[in-house]
């Protein structure tokens, strides 16, 4: 519990909603203010994804995210959160040279305020650093089927597991990673069929995300379903709001009324007392 009476979401809660059924909620966050309103809605989790550079630091892919940007991040979402269970992605090469370095980088996400880190893949690297992690003391969550960060190796947005074969390399490859220790598994770009079998013959929960409906979570970019980024939106997003329409009419009738001058009028001014204003014109016409 926390000073509120607020139970937080733990790596337990995870399972134990997989346990009973019911589905886990996530978003990412990026912002103080964002992952507040997040929490307050009773999402149970909030990952700062390494999509904030594409949503945040406006780059064409994850690849030239840093630890240092995702610390910078990971403070603000952690001080706007009280209940749901904070994930950050480990960056592009911050778990790829060795152990120390990964749980160095690791270590410092968790002292930033995430409950949890996320990384790509399941190469047996990776599986290793996975073990280290969690023996360490810090949770891990996986990411299998489209991983951004092999954008280069993968050759572009495609979906993964399209193949009787490729589920079940992506079965074996989700099962290695709950058995060093993953307490959950994001499924990007999936078919349903696959990511439902998937799903169905691991303990620990999926998360997914353009996976279908027979995850045991989903996860979107917060950005894509409030429709504030101004890039393509893929397939799977349903966009639950244009925030980009709000505020660029905002903006547009601040711009007008600042050269017009009807901002600010008296209503948003401060004024001298009477007494004062008598004083100073005398002050400064003598
Ligand atoms: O970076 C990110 O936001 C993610 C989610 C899309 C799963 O990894």
């Amino acid at each position: 519990m926390t000073a509120d009476n607020i139970k937080p979401v733990t790596s337990k809660t995870f399972k134990k909603l997989k346990e009973n059924k019911e589905k886990i909620t996530m978003l990412t966050a990026y912002d103080f203010s964002t992952a507040k309103y997040i929490d307050e809605c009773g999402v149970d989790s909030i990952l700062i994804g390494d999509s904030l550079g594409m949503t945040i630091l406006g780059y064409e892919t994850t690849i030239k995210v840093t630890i240092e940007d995702m610390l910078t991040f990971t403070k603000a979402v952690s001080n706007g959160v009280k209940r749901a269970l904070v994930i950050a992605d480990m960056p592009f090469l911050s778990y790829h040279l060795n152990k120390e370095q990964t749980t160095l980088n690791a270590g410092k996400l968790i002292q930033a305020g995430a409950k949890a880190v996320k990384l790509e893949g399941a190469s047996d690297f990776i599986l290793d650093e996975v073990y280290h992690l969690t023996q360490s003391g810090i949770n891990v969550v996986g990411h299998l089927g489209f991983t951004p960060q092999y954008i280069n190796t993968l050759g572009g947005y495609f979906v993964q597991g399209k193949t009787y074969e490729n589920t079940i390399k992506m079965l074996n490859a989700a099962k290695k990673l709950e058995e060093n220790g993953a307490f959950s598994i994001v499924l990007e770009m999936v078919p349903e069929e696959s990511a439902k079998y998937i799903s169905e013959n691991l303990s620990i929960p999926t998360i997914g995300i353009g996976a279908g409906k027979y995850c045991d979570g989903q996860v979107l970019v917060i950005d894509d379903i409030l429709g504030k980024y101004p890039g393509n939106i893929p397939k799977f997003v349903k966009q639950y709001s244009n925030i980009k329409e709000i505020m660029k009419n905002a903006i547009l009738q601040y711009n007008q009324e600042v050269k017009s001058g009807d901002f600010p009028s008296k209503e948003y001014s401060f004024n001298l007392t009477n007494e004062e204003k008598d004083r100073f014109e005398y002050l400064i016409n003598k």
